[in-house]
């Protein structure tokens, strides 16, 4: 017999322990922590054991107790960066796919896996009123701002076949870390991400787009394409779509829209994203405003035949037998991903269990916690709101007469002190060169009443820092 092998009673009981763990977990998220008082040096001891040569069989499974309490919990009161908390039909998809273990490189290999991934893409494609787009999932915001640059290039200024050569792209000052990161990646060059100031309220302002892009051209550079943020990662900001679409069509550039973080927000509040459907690529992270465990991203295009210019590049054993359009079908020709798990299987359960008006409904609470905290931010004369709240991201500060660096001090102090009391999770952003204390609200499991715990928790620790 296999040295691997599990006997299937064996297996029953496993899953079953397993599943009790989950639901413990679940069932016990108000009373935990938001970030569990653990040190560095306390969870490398903890795992610190050398792998067995022998296995412990069931006894293997009695550290994920442990494995559990040094975790971050998804509770209710974690508002850091943009995460949702895991939406658990999703998650017993999650372990139904990796027993399936389809690799969802093309129909000949996953035939169910490949139809409802692409099934999935463009039902989500049409409810975003981006109908006719094509796309695939991935490992989040950043490998689709990748894929959307990379499509981007090709179609502007083809390097796949001699190399990169020059050419700028477009962003505000807010734009995410991933996009000077796709730029490097690609040879285009961080310094060729020209980096446009934001307007009062964060967004990209089109009249200073339009005047970068004709200096570029005097200048005798190329200008290649425009990231707009759909949702910008400090402040919820949208870039105005339509404006930056009219510079593109008339400039000829590529429009990739980062919406990772707001763009799922069109399902709840479409009037906000007029001008979406005009991007020839667009990121979304239902791991983040979908609420659906890690790992899952989305890149959306308007062209299959852009991104199979951009990734098509298959090896003869990979390639397709069949003639039928169907069973040829290879999303390997259209990502840069070849091996990849089902991550279709959790999006597409969660939401027939649910339903989108469930969703739509959830997207809505998270946009009226962010008002509803903006709001107490706003009566309490210690605290002061940095930034107008468009979206779920609230960003406000402890108020200080101190100058400048000596209030980022505090602030960051205070972040420090919420944190390790617990009770909720905020993270930051620095706006204008101030630091800010950052509540973003994409968590199913967030009530009122826990939005109303924040300000007393930051007033509770600015008092502890202030040593009164
Ligand atoms: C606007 C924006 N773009 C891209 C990303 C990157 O997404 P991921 O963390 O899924 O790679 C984020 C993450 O917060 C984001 O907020």
């Amino acid at each position: 017999m296999n040295a691997l092998h599990l006997p299937n009673a064996e297996f029953r009981s496993l899953a079953a322990r397993v599943t009790d763990l989950a639901a413990d977990l679940l069932a016990g998220l108000d009373e935990l922590r938001a970030f569990p008082a653990v040190r560095g040096e306390q969870v490398a001891r903890a795992f610190g054991a050398p792998l067995p040569e022998e296995g412990l069989r069931a006894g293997a499974l009695d550290a994920l107790a442990e494995v559990l309490a040094m975790s971050r919990a998804p509770t209710p009161r974690f508002y850091g960066y943009v995460l949702g908390s895991g939406e658990p039909v999703a998650a017993l998809a999650d372990l139904l796919a990796s027993v399936l273990n389809q690799n969802v490189t093309a129909w000949r290999s996953a035939p169910a896996a490949v139809t409802i991934e692409r099934q999935i893409v463009h039902g989500l494609a049409g409810a975003l009123g981006c109908e006719g787009f094509s796309g695939s999932l991935c490992g989040g915001g950043s490998m689709a701002n990748l894929m959307g640059l990379a499509m981007a290039r090709e179609a502007r200024l083809p390097a796949n076949q001699s190399g990169a050569q020059p050419g700028v792209v477009y962003a505000s000052s807010e734009v995410h870390m991933s996009i000077p990161k796709a730029m490097a990646l690609l040879g285009l060059g961080r310094e060729n991400l020209r980096l446009i100031g934001a307007d009062e309220a964060y967004r990209l302002d089109p009249q200073a787009l339009r005047s970068a892009i004709a200096a570029d051209r005097a200048a005798g550079r190329a200008p290649l394409a425009v990231v707009a943020s759909g949702g910008s990662v400090n402040t919820g900001a949208i870039d105005p779509l339509p404006q930056i679409a009219a510079v593109c069509r008339e400039q000829q550039l590529w429009l990739h829209v980062d919406g990772a973080y707001g763009a799922l927000a069109a399902l709840a509040i479409p009037e906000r994203f007029s001008g979406l459907s005009a991007a020839d690529s667009l990121s979304l992270d239902p791991h983040k405003w979908l609420y659906q465990p890690l790992d899952c991203g989305m890149l959306l295009f308007r062209s299959a035949h852009a991104a199979r210019t951009a990734f098509s590049c298959s090896g003869d054993y990979a390639k397709s037998l069949a003639e039928d359009p169907l069973e040829s079908f290879a999303f390997f020709d259209e990502s840069l991903e070849l091996s990849r798990r089902f991550r279709a299987l959790k999006l597409w359960l969660s939401l027939r269990y649910h339903g989108l008006a469930a969703f739509r409904s959830a997207i809505r609470g998270d946009l009226r916690h962010a008002q509803n905290l903006a709001e107490l931010v706003r009566g309490t004369p210690t605290l002061e709101l940095l930034a107008p709240v468009e979206l779920s991201a609230v960003c406000f500060r402890y108020r200080s007469a101190e100058p400048g660096a000596v209030a980022d001090r505090l602030n960051a102090a205070i972040l420090r002190r919420v944190i390790e009391r617990g009770r909720v999770y905020l993270s930051n952003a620095t706006l204008r060169g101030r630091f800010a204390l950052r509540a973003c609200f994409v968590n199913h499991r967030t009530t009122d009443r826990d939005v109303r715990q924040i300000v007393p928790e930051v007033l509770d620790a600015a008092r502890e820092c202030l040593g009164s």
